[in-house]
């Protein structure tokens, strides 16, 4: 009877502005449009400018704005000029970037430009472009499409998936925009948070991307970053 009730109560706040994030969600960032506060037993934690996330513990709280965007809404305060940018970004599509150290505005794009194979992040100049359709995220290579494939998970003990470009779209797993914030998910996978990737260093030193199936910052991969990684519609990559 009473968690009926609380139901209720929580239903009547749902989509106004007293909304509250479910744990593990997102409750504030640049960008960040939604909820800021979290639902009881959950603290509102900064994980980096772009993104706020409900983490276990501690009372619902509000952190202060992030810097450089006082008036709230998707903004950037630098106004380089395009030298060092990337090719102009596609109407409709976006730049995808890390936005913490070490690889803070590494931009996602193929381990070989446009072609199959690895997903790294690497230098703004190199920056693909992406739309999520369908689920599917797509890179735009060179007048083809190229989709984003996350590696089955062998056994129950594996903690990341290497994602890679293939010609054809996966089968399986679902990618979403948060905010600006990508998230991947599949149902028959069973993970803290769907925000949570990875940045493992190949012996070449290309930026590998994995998913991460732990929860961001915790027991993280030895070799690895923990990074959540962006949407970014500037007119072209920049650093
Ligand atoms: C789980 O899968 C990984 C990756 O394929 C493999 O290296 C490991 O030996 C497997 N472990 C078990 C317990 O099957």
């Amino acid at each position: 009877m009473y968690s009926k009730r609380a139901i209720g109560v929580a239903g009547l706040f749902m989509g106004g502005a007293y909304a509250q994030s479910g744990l593990y969600g997102q409750c504030g960032g640049i960008g960040w449009s939604g909820a800021t506060t979290c639902v009881s037993g959950a603290t509102c934690t900064v994980v980096n400018d772009w993104y706020y996330q409900c983490l276990p513990g501690g009372p619902s709280t509000t952190p202060s704005s992030p810097p450089g965007n006082p008036g709230g809404g998707t903004t950037t305060t630098r106004t380089t000029t395009a030298s060092g940018g990337s090719a102009t970004l596609v109407p409709g599509y976006s730049f995808i970037r890390a936005v913490e150290a070490p690889n803070f505005h590494k931009y996602l794009q193929s381990e070989v430009l446009t072609k199959a194979g690895d997903a790294v992040l690497g230098e703004p100049t190199n920056a693909a472009q992406f739309q999520i359709v369908s689920g599917q995220l797509v890179q735009s290579a060179a007048g083809t499409s190229l989709y984003a494939i996350v590696e089955p998970r062998a056994n129950s003990t594996v903690v990341k998936l290497k994602v890679s470009w293939s010609t054809t779209a996966a089968t399986s797993g679902t990618f979403t925009w948060a905010g600006d914030t990508l998230e991947w998910s599949n149902p028959s996978i069973s993970r803290p948070q769907n925000n949570a990737w990875l940045i493992c260093p190949d012996a070449q030193n290309h930026l590998d991307l994995y998913v991460n199936l732990g929860p961001y910052s915790y027991m993280t991969p030895a070799g690895c970053a923990d990074e959540t990684i962006h949407a970014y519609t500037g007119q072209t990559a920049t650093a």
